[in-house]
């Protein structure tokens, strides 16, 4: 198994109100590529953390964040963007969909930021849509849409540029069961086109699809079967 990334004793501690609350603390992982692993635990323990350090929005007070080998979190914050921009596809816990915009701006996004010009852009937008059926739905207004068909839009935001590594905060955490395997389902096959996947989920059916299933809990993960 190739390793794709490295965690090394990661602390993460938050101030507020001059009170450090130590949310990961001397946390190790490391993940293959192509793996596809789930991370469960406690509201509050940390997992959202977890997946902004990998995506290096957030930055630990010690340890290591090895990307190919590469420690992320001593590079600059412009590097640390290529990295991400390169990298990382991140599906976040509330969203963040511009509300006012339609689906197909919403999932052009990524692109336009790679400057794609307007016609393969069109056609990328339509081909993943359609994979995730929402392809009917690429001119309505964002806010207008189910929880189900919102998780969705994510997650084309999240994969329309292929990304090597994709980051889902709770991506079933508000949906259905039909939905749940739409979902889950789609996953199954990013992963079989070679995309590393990390989830947190509380779920149990969620999390025993993944290769490798994890706990967080007082800032390590440990592993369950
Ligand atoms: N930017 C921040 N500033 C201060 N405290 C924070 C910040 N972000 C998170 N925390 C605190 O760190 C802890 C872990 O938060 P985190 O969002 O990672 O938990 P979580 O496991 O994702 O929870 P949930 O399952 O509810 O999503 C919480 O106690 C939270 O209040
Ligand atoms: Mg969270």
């Amino acid at each position: 198994m190739e390793v794709l990334m490295e965690l090394k004793d990661i602390t993460k501690v938050f101030v507020q109100r001059k009170q450090p609350q130590t949310v990961l603390m001397n946390l190790n992982m490391s993940i293959a590529k192509g793996q596809s692993v789930s991370i469960r635990g406690k509201s509050g323990c940390g997992k959202s953390t977890l997946l902004n350090i990998i995506a290096a929005t957030q930055i630990a007070e010690s340890g290591k964040m090895l990307f190919n080998g590469q420690d992320i979190q001593i590079l600059s914050n412009k590097e640390r963007a290529i990295y991400r921009s390169a990298n990382i596809g991140y599906i976040p816990q509330n969203l963040y969909l511009l509300d006012d915009r339609s689906v197909f701006n919403n999932i052009a996004l990524p692109l336009q930021y790679l400057k794609i010009n307007k016609e393969e852009t069109r056609n990328r937008v339509e081909v993943l849509a359609n994979r995730l059926g929402i392809g009917t739905l690429l001119n309505k207004n964002v806010s207008l849409l189910s929880g189900g068909e919102r998780q969705r839009v994510a997650i084309c935001r999240a994969v329309i540029k292929k990304p090597l590594i994709l980051l889902a905060d709770e991506p079933t955490g508000s949906l259905d069961e039909e939905n749940e395997a739409i979902i889950l389902d789609v996953f199954q096959e990013l992963q079989k086109e070679g995309i590393t996947i990390i989830i947190t989920t509380h779920d149990e059916a969620v999390s025993s699809r993944c290769d490798a299933m994890y706990k967080l809990i007082k800032g390590g993960l440990i592993s369950v079967h």
